[in-house]
């Protein structure tokens, strides 16, 4: 008995265009920028070949080549000269990225600038907010450090970030951000949060980028467990009824089952290739082991298939020179 179905007829080279079902453009992509205070003009990150900390002064033109280029949107990482257990260096109008921010929008309105707001790089610990003991021991103090977040969040607003993205994994954190920004008149602003961030192994080259390895424990009592994927969803969840504009999957390959059910929620949703997925597809292709452009293609498909609406991806620049629109 031959089979009916034969679905190889529709695989005939001339006719596989016309079955696509998913595509990558161009517009998806947003491009990590690392912004260093005390750098000259820009310095390669080792562990993440082809990526620089660029200086304030410097991003403005960045930015512009970015646009250039046809990736209209970036999201910014600071590097401060200086770190304190309050971590105000995140919040003074002359901090890193709020004078990169302006420096972008005076070279390159037009980008849309995605601020990643928290205070690991900022704090001498690494830690994502105010520590200090608790019943269990020295951890993350949740509450003390939203005031911390939404000050953060206002004073990138009021640099002219166009969208604010917590990356803290602290609880309430959208929902405090939200009517910070709202009391200062920016309830137009929206938050990407990083709703469903994992604690991967996988963001140790972004550590040495943005110089914030914590100094004690881990990041295990805020970000998720990888073999959780109910409470990933709940986490998203959560943060879409605190007011999420957008939510996000962090990393992204080896958690597009995560991303394909946050997509189900109904709003906006970004995933994020981590640096260690950079450093790891840059690697194997300086060995000649991969086709770089290959597989990087194959990643950015492989989670708009699963659902993301935004590629956040160190190989955003790079994709944008062989991808359409
Ligand atoms: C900081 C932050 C991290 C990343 C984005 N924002 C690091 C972390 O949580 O340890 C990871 C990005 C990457 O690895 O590319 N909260
Ligand atoms: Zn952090």
């Amino acid at each position: 008995m031959y089979p009916t179905r034969r679905m190889r007829r529709l695989r005939r080279r001339e006719f596989q265009p016309l079955f696509v079902e998913h595509e990558t453009m161009k517009h998806h992509l947003v491009a990590p920028i690392f912004i260093d205070e005390s750098v000259q003009g820009r310095r390669e990150i080792s562990s993440m070949p082809g990526q620089y900390r660029y200086s304030p002064a410097e991003v403005g033109d960045v930015a512009g080549m970015l646009l250039e280029k046809g990736i209209r949107a970036s999201i910014l990482f600071g590097v401060p000269s200086e770190k304190c257990e309050d971590a105000r260096t995140a919040y003074t109008p002359e901090g890193v990225i709020q004078k990169a921010v302006r420096s972008i929008k005076d070279a390159a309105p037009e980008m849309v600038v995605f601020t990643d707001v928290c205070a690991c790089e900022y704090t001498p610990h690494g830690h994502c907010g105010i520590v200090g003991e608790t019943r269990f021991g020295r951890d993350l103090l949740n509450d003390p450090s939203l005031e911390v977040m939404d000050r953060i969040a206002v004073s990138h607003a009021e640099a002219g970030a166009d969208i604010v993205a917590p990356s803290c994994m602290l609880d309430g954190a959208v929902k405090s951000i939200r009517h910070a920004l709202d009391r200062e008149g920016f309830e137009m602003t929206p938050i990407m949060s990083y709703s469903s961030k994992f604690a991967s192994a996988l963001y140790s080259p972004f550590r040495e980028a943005a110089d914030s390895c914590f100094t004690f424990g881990d990041r295990s009592t805020y970000q998720i467990n990888p073999a959780n994927g109910r409470e990933a969803l709940l986490e998203s969840r959560l943060d879409m009824a605190e007011g999420a504009d957008i939510l996000m999957v962090k990393p992204a390959g080896y958690y597009l089952d995560i991303l394909a059910s946050v997509k189900e929620l109904g709003i906006p949703v970004a995933v994020f290739q981590v640096s260690g997925e950079y450093a790891m597809i840059k690697a194997a292709a300086a060995n000649g082991w991969i086709d770089e452009k290959k597989v990087v293609f194959e990643s950015l498909l492989c989670m708009r298939r699963a659902g993301a609406d935004l590629l956040i991806t160190y190989f955003a620049e790079e994709a944008a020179g062989w991808l359409h629109g």
